[in-house]
């Protein structure tokens, strides 16, 4: 058997969650390291980088026409080294692929962390190349999806997990998924905010069960309560940044470190128009998105 599972965390199992093995492999050769931003044609061009330790494995892929990141995640101990895609999308599903063929990973989950406005996920294309693929998103998405996730959930990958985190505000279903904590898990924890937390941004509030209040109140208590250290990992950024840090937004945010007052205020006076993909993309990625890629976004 597989060593990975989809383990829900409250007292009322379910069996499709239940069946979480005692660990076999030792926590013992962790450590990771921040990503160094080193590539002058960020915004040129699709471009990955990446941070690897003896036990987690982490790419963190770009899509330029959306500005959207995928995240690649695996544990490289685990004999099998299943593997998982955090926000892929339709136009760079082969990229993703290849890589994953290349660094000889087996996927096992794709993963969203919102019904995204601006991009079609690549989930349904990649469950349809890659047998036994599951596709995960939050259950208050109300998307389709193959499992569905609730805050406190873990989704396990070997002997790595991440911790689901309802992070609603920007979307209704908004999660944040973040990397275990304890032994044996990667230090520092990385959090892959979703739309939820931008490096020194956030997503907008004006569509999709957006509220302004809501955001607010998940950042500062579902994120900005993890260690200082944490590394966050967005879905979008449109300056070049890569990574940021739960203290650096804490002190550096322009929008998070106001008053929830100050902070309604400028979220109901971005003005920013309407997302150019949204009546393309919402449909389909409300059904797992799509089985051929549509055209560009533009
Ligand atoms: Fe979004």
């Amino acid at each position: 058997m597989l060593g990975f599972h989809l383990l829900r965390s409250s007292i009322s199992s379910s069996n499709l969650f239940s069946n979480f093995s005692a660990k076999t492999h030792l926590f013992s050769l962790l450590s990771i390291s921040r990503l160094s931003n080193t590539n002058p044609r960020l915004q040129m061009e699709c471009y990955s980088t990446s941070s690897e330790t003896s036990r987690i494995l982490i790419r963190q892929l770009f899509e330029k026409d959306s500005s959207t990141y995928t995240y690649l995640l695996a544990d490289v101990a685990h004999p099998e080294k299943p593997a998982l895609l955090i926000d892929p999308v339709d136009k760079t599903v082969d990229r993703d692929l290849s890589l994953v063929k290349e660094l000889g990973l087996k996927l096992i989950y794709a993963i969203n962390t919102h019904c995204h406005a601006d991009h079609v996920t690549g989930t349904g294309l990649i469950k349809g190349r890659v047998p036994g693929v599951k596709s995960i998103i939050s259950k208050e998405s109300r998307a389709k999806a193959d499992l569905f996730v609730e805050h406190g959930d873990k989704i396990y990958f070997g002997d790595l997990y991440l911790e689901v985190r309802a992070t609603p505000g920007h979307t209704l279903g908004c999660v944040t998924y973040v990397t275990g904590d304890g032994s044996g898990h990667p230090q520092p924890r990385m959090a892959f905010t979703g739309d939820a937390l931008l490096i020194h941004g956030c997503g907008r509030t004006d569509f999709q069960g957006g509220s302004s209040s809501q955001l607010y109140h998940s950042i500062h208590s579902q994120i900005f309560t993890l260690p200082n250290d944490t590394l966050v990992y967005p879905c979008h950024d449109y300056k070049g940044f890569t990574v940021s840090t739960v203290r650096e937004e804490k002190q550096y945010n322009p929008r998070l470190t106001k008053d929830e007052e100050t902070f309604k205020k400028i979220m109901e006076n971005l003005n920013l128009p309407y997302p150019k993909l949204i009546d393309k993309a919402v449909p389909a990625n409300l059904v797992c998105g799509l089985q051929e890629p549509i055209g560009n976004a533009a």
